[in-house]
């Protein structure tokens, strides 16, 4: 179902779908620069892993918080009042596990380096496996939104609908910076306590 055929680029840019495919470019990036990473950990020795702190923090703060935010916590919320073919509610599902699996392989990266500082070498194999199984994930992950879920979703909302949903999205990413830093300064607090 590509039904993206008799849409112009500005009517996209339009719809609130539009910032979440500009998100989804440039996650399609990072993952390229994730891979060029992930190829000369594999070749180095010792490794250096420094990347993985960035991979993290973006597919943390960025990927997920940021983006599958506004997904969740406002697109796929939204779409719970309209009668969605069972095709949408079954891809919506699928996405929403797709999500929680990026979650927890996000988590294995962080544990998988964790083990591999503390002198545990067998842990470079499972953080390399583990960062390609997201290097895989992300781009089919973006190409069934893209092209097989944004679209036919928002033929439900009227023009008023979408503008409040792009409203929201605004006000959410407005939130994140301090949301992430306050965090932060109340985890170093902990931290000291
Ligand atoms: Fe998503
Ligand atoms: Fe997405």
């Amino acid at each position: 179902m590509d039904t993206d055929i008799n849409h112009k680029k500005g009517e996209i840019d339009m719809m609130p779908i539009g910032p979440l495919m500009i998100e989804h470019r440039l996650i399609e990036r990072m993952i390229k620069q994730f891979q060029k990473e992930l190829d000369t950990i594999r070749d180095s020795k010792p490794a250096n892993l420094d990347f993985v702190d960035q991979a993290v923090d973006f597919i943390r703060t960025y990927a997920d918080r940021c983006h599958h935010g506004k997904e969740e916590d406002i697109l796929f919320r939204d779409m719970e009042r309209k009668p969605l073919t069972d095709e949408l509610r079954k891809i919506r599902d699928e996405l929403v596990e797709e999500h929680k699996w990026a979650r927890a392989m996000t988590g294995k990266l962080v544990t998988a380096k964790a083990k591999y500082l503390e002198g545990d070498i067998a842990a470079l194999g499972e953080l390399i496996k583990t960062g390609e199984e997201l290097i895989g994930f992300y781009p089919v992950h973006i190409i069934k939104e893209d092209k097989h879920f944004f679209l036919p979703v928002m033929k439900y909302f009227s023009r008023e609908e979408q503008d409040k949903m792009l409203e929201e999205f605004f006000q959410f990413d407005q939130r994140l910076i301090h949301e992430k830093y306050r965090k932060e300064v109340e985890d170093m607090e902990r931290g000291a306590g």
